[in-house]
């Protein structure tokens, strides 16, 4: 038996003043895109925004329904946006920010499971890494140069 192990490097900012102009600016975006979340369920609003190789960036935030399992994440809601509109664009960053509606956030949140999977897709297809920068609604910055430090051993296309 060998042991195989596997190892990430995430980055850590101790707040938003503290990253590059291009991130504060889609941060903003991610920001602006939170506070138009539809989270009257969880009452936990979370905004995403991607800068695309053509310079435009899209954003999206969680969208809940009645029905729970019919939501939505901000991440999955911004990339499947991004892939529809631009097709043909590499995905180059990606900033989350969250906030609950009951108490303040300061604390980095990441993405889901289920949204490091579909954001893998895109990574792999584009065959570029996506930079990943996600927080609270205050508070440290985490920075991952690609989502497989937040996804290693990816189930992917080469699997199939
Ligand atoms: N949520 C996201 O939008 N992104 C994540 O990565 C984690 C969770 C949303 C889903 C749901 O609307 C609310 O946050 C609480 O789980």
């Amino acid at each position: 038996m060998k042991e195989l192990k596997i190892e990430s490097t995430l980055y850590v900012f101790d707040s938003l003043q503290d990253v590059p102009q291009d991130i504060k600016n889609l941060m903003n975006h991610a920001v602006k895109a939170r506070n138009k979340a539809y989270a009257p369920y969880s009452k936990f609003n979370v905004g995403a925004a991607i800068l695309l190789d053509n310079d435009e960036i899209i954003s999206g935030s969680n969208q809940e329904n009645a029905a729970y399992p019919s939501s939505l994440c901000a991440e999955r809601t911004a990339i499947y946006f991004a892939g529809a509109k631009y097709p043909e664009a590499k995905m180059l960053k990606m900033a989350i920010t969250a906030a609950s509606q009951n108490n303040l956030t300061d604390k980095p949140i990441p993405p889901c499971g289920a949204c490091r999977q579909a954001i893998s897709e895109y990574e792999v297809n584009q065959n570029k890494p996506i930079e990943i920068y996600f927080m609270g609604e205050m508070g440290k910055v985490i920075k991952s140069n690609s989502i497989s430090d937040l996804l290693p051993f990816v189930f992917d296309r080469s699997a199939l």
